[in-house]
């Protein structure tokens, strides 16, 4: 299997130990998946790798490596709204999908040791699977991440450096040793492998409902789930599943907010923003890697951005909470950007959101 640089088209083996093409470009996977077929799905496999004919994956490291992520229960909020459980994962969070396709793909071609940088959630699921692959890893998280997180990430054996400043700043300081050491970069926004796994979000929630709802609310920093989504919709398009895209509504922090800013005025590129701070931590990405794609999805797609805003989303999780479930407050700004949106947009039925975070991990 090979990468395709997303700058110059280059090829690239995908046993290639580099995060990015020597132009410095980004990859992309040369890869599309067989039309959808349940036929396909492996029925007795209890994990997303249940869907692995239509993910790129190399041999059956996965088997290794899956903890059973995937397939969390979609349950009711109300007459409109569905939840998607996604925080019912080994590491309780949605960033398990990924962690578990990239480590699965690190573990077929012998990575030994890696690093990363993650607001916390993608930091604890790739330190987990790492550990289980018996990779040895290294995260870096901003200061001020939740230390519930940071204690589960050390749990596994994984080293933790706290940087000081922000979450965009975190990243600079961990590229920086990824480019002088040659660390593998177990990054779920450089990295291919775990877009792969946030596709059978889609999926799955095909084979729970037998549709496609018609509004899906995805929270967007970097995009992993925004990426993994659009991908597996359009595959679905593409094997006439479904006639046409859902409505999907995506949604930034009101005080960090660079694709919502710059799909107001249909710009290809992100807007510069300088970030405030923001109780939704997981979403709080001034430059997002790959903004220019993100975008790109979005206007092939009428993808509306929406921005969740800061005094309502304590106010959200409550009434989340008032239902039975308590989830981070950066999963809550999810339903509280889909109530501002509802205020704009009049009442949406037939809405799934994302469950994507533990309550428990942002109790600071
Ligand atoms: C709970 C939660 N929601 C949303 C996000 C945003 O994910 P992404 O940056 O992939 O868009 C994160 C990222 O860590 C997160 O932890
Ligand atoms: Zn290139």
């Amino acid at each position: 299997m090979q990468y395709v640089c997303t700058k110059c088209g280059k090829h690239t083996p995908v046993t290639t130990m580099s995060p990015t093409c020597e132009c410095g470009g980004l990859f992309e996977l040369d890869y599309t998946p067989p039309a959808w077929n349940p036929a396909l799905i492996d029925q007795k496999e209890w994990s997303l790798f249940r869907y692995r004919r239509f993910l790129a994956l190399d041999g059956n490291a996965w088997r290794d490596v899956t903890m059973g992520e995937g397939h969390t229960p979609i349950i009711r909020l109300d007459d409109d709204v569905m939840l998607k459980m996604d925080y019912l994962m080994p590491t309780l969070s949605f960033k398990d999908r990924g962690a578990a396709t990239l480590v699965s793909h690190m573990k077929a071609i012998g990575v030994k040791s890696c690093v990363q940088d993650s607001s916390g959630n993608a930091g604890n699921a790739v330190a987990a699977y790492a550990a289980r692959a018996g990779i040895s890893c290294e995260i870096f998280v901003p200061e001020g991440t939740s230390p519930s997180k940071i204690r589960m990430i050390e749990s596994h054996g994984a080293r933790v450096n706290v940087v000081p400043g922000t979450r965009d700043h975190c990243a600079d300081v961990c590229r920086a040793k990824v480019k002088s050491e040659g660390a593998y970069y177990a990054n779920h926004v450089y990295n291919p492998f775990f877009y792969e796994g946030m596709k059978a979000y889609i999926y799955e929630t095909l084979e729970q409902l037998g549709r496609i709802p018609a509004n899906i609310v995805v929270p967007v920093g970097n995009g992993t789930l925004f990426i993994g989504v659009v991908k597996a919709l359009e595959h679905l398009l593409a094997s006439g599943v479904i006639e046409k895209f859902p409505q999907i509504i995506a949604l930034q922090s009101e005080n960090c907010d660079p694709l919502y800013q710059a799909a107001q005025e249909h710009m290809p590129h992100a807007a510069h923003v300088t970030p405030a701070p923001t109780m939704a931590e997981g979403i709080a990405i001034g430059v997002p890697m790959r903004g220019d794609e993100l975008l790109d999805m979005a206007y092939r797609h009428n993808i509306v951005f929406v921005r969740a805003p800061e005094d309502k989303i304590l106010q959200a999780r409550a009434k989340i909470a008032a239902r039975g479930v308590y989830c981070e407050h950066t999963t809550a700004a999810n339903y509280a950007a889909y109530l501002a949106y509802c205020e704009e947009h009049g009442s949406t039925p037939d809405t799934l959101i994302t469950m994507c975070g533990a309550g428990i991990k942002s109790d600071h």
